[in-house]
């Protein structure tokens, strides 16, 4: 699971060869890595405003939030949420299950904010790769993470959402945009930063979008300009390119998974398998007599014992205390030596995740400096997701990793927070200054 520099300069190599295959007429229906087009086609230029809605679907909460955004220079974004229960039977369930539930939570928080008479721009965050034609159209082509709703794949969200609102007849929404969690990040960072031309998710999933040129994006017509791509680098390595780097344990944890075969460098990297692949690791182990002095507890044969948070816990400061405990909840009777080395598997668990994805950013980074053809990179990435913020060691681990993988750069990292609902409202935002300079 420790990759030298010359292993991560070579995932990086692979990495960028997926995104050609993506962006090209004749590869991209076979490629792996899908870079969706997102009709997004700039980042905001400060003189948006307006009152928005904004819904924020897939990510670890689903919420609701009103963003106000005005010229004032001290506070441009104002913004209310609410958090709302996906109980485990929606995400399981059918989609009118999903969509009314959505329209129920929305009518809820319109209620709370006295505006159920007013019909606001909605700007929806869906953070799912979706197949767009244009800003308000948005066709799923197939949920990751933990998601599983049936009868949504190949639909239009919008049109089911819409269609639930309209069912319940109490409130109207005008739906202008999908985005994904990726581009949202990368607007809400844009606003601050003009030089924003990448935003990443390191979350229960991964995955990130960029600027590319429009000459480059063989599907989308026109040559001038450029349009965000998501590129859905969850799915890199589907096609068996990433065999020769996974281990038995990523293998079992894909097996036990909602979608087999699929997203497998999420599998590897995000958040959502952290703490099992260490659980996994630590039976294996222990089976070998190697901790625990082969003591081995149904807790600690149990999926899911071991948490994402727990990781993060185990490499804090205080982190030997708190692997003490966290061990001693399994029934392992953990000694000192047993602690240590649990803390080092973290390490190597969250360490391995932060230059994997500091291999797939450094492709994406080469290919702005190409596509700019500049001697260096001068550029920003707007980050959000609950590994990145919460990991005590990992945002520093990723920056460094990704300037010794792109010396010649500069790369600034800005972390957004709430980014990801934030910026449905941003690229609305967008989408109603433009629609305003197309009427006047
Ligand atoms: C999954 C989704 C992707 C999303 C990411 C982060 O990879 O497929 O659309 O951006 O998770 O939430």
């Amino acid at each position: 699971m420790r990759f030298s520099d010359e292993t991560l300069h070579d995932i990086k190599c692979r990495f960028r060869r997926e995104l050609e295959n993506g962006l090209g007429r004749d590869t991209n229906t076979t490629a792996t890595v899908k870079m969706l087009p997102t009709f997004v086609r700039s980042i905001p230029d400060g003189s948006e405003k307006g009152d928005f809605l904004a819904l924020d679907l897939g990510g670890s909460n689903f919420r609701i939030l009103r963003v106000k955004v005005t010229q004032d220079k001290k506070q441009p974004v104002q913004m209310e949420s609410l958090v709302y229960e996906t109980p485990e039977d929606i995400i399981h369930g059918s989609g009118t299950q999903l969509f009314d539930h959505v329209a129920e939570c929305l009518g809820d928080f319109m209620e709370k904010q006295k505006i159920k008479d007013k019909k606001l721009p909605v700007g929806f965050t869906f953070s799912f790769p979706c197949a767009q034609t244009k800003l308000d159209e948005a066709v799923l082509v197939t949920w990751t993470k933990k998601f599983k709703v049936s009868g949504v794949e190949g639909m239009d969200v919008v049109k089911l959402l819409n269609k639930a609102i309209k069912k319940r007849g109490d409130y109207e929404a005008d739906i202008m945009a999908v985005v994904n969690d990726t581009t949202g990040t990368m607007m809400t960072c844009g606003f601050d930063d003009q030089r924003c031309e990448v935003g990443i998710i390191i979350g229960t999933g991964t995955n990130a979008c960029y600027m590319e040129e429009l000459r480059h994006i063989d599907l989308v017509e026109g040559d001038e300009g450029r349009m965000c791509i998501n590129t859905e680098w969850g799915a890199f390595g589907d096609d068996g390119s990433l065999e020769d780097l996974r281990t038995e344990f990523d293998r079992e944890i894909d097996r036990g998974s909602l979608n087999p075969g699929k997203q497998l460098f999420e599998k590897m990297a995000s958040g959502m398998f952290m703490g099992e692949l260490v659980r996994l690791i630590l039976v294996k182990m222990a089976k070998e007599g190697l901790l625990f002095e082969g003591r081995i507890t149904p807790e600690l044969l149990t999926k899911g014992k071991i948490e994402t948070k727990h990781v993060s816990a185990i490499e804090n400061k205080e982190g030997l205390t708190k692997c003490k405990e966290i061990l001693t909840r399994l029934g392992v009777e953990p000694s000192q030596e047993d602690c240590v080395a649990v803390q080092h598997v973290c390490t190597i668990v969250s360490f391995r995740s932060a230059n994997l994805i500091a291999a797939t950013l450094g492709g994406i980074l080469t290919r702005l400096k190409d596509n700019k053809g500049v001697a260096r990179l001068r550029t920003t990435v707007g980050i959000d997701g609950s590994m990145y913020k919460m990991h005590p060691q990992y945002a520093r681990r990723l920056h460094k990793t990704v300037r010794r993988l792109v010396p010649d750069s500069d790369v600034r990292f800005l972390l957004s927070e709430s980014g990801s609902a934030k910026g449905a409202a941003m690229v609305t935002a967008v989408a109603y200054r433009l629609a305003d300079q197309t009427r006047q």
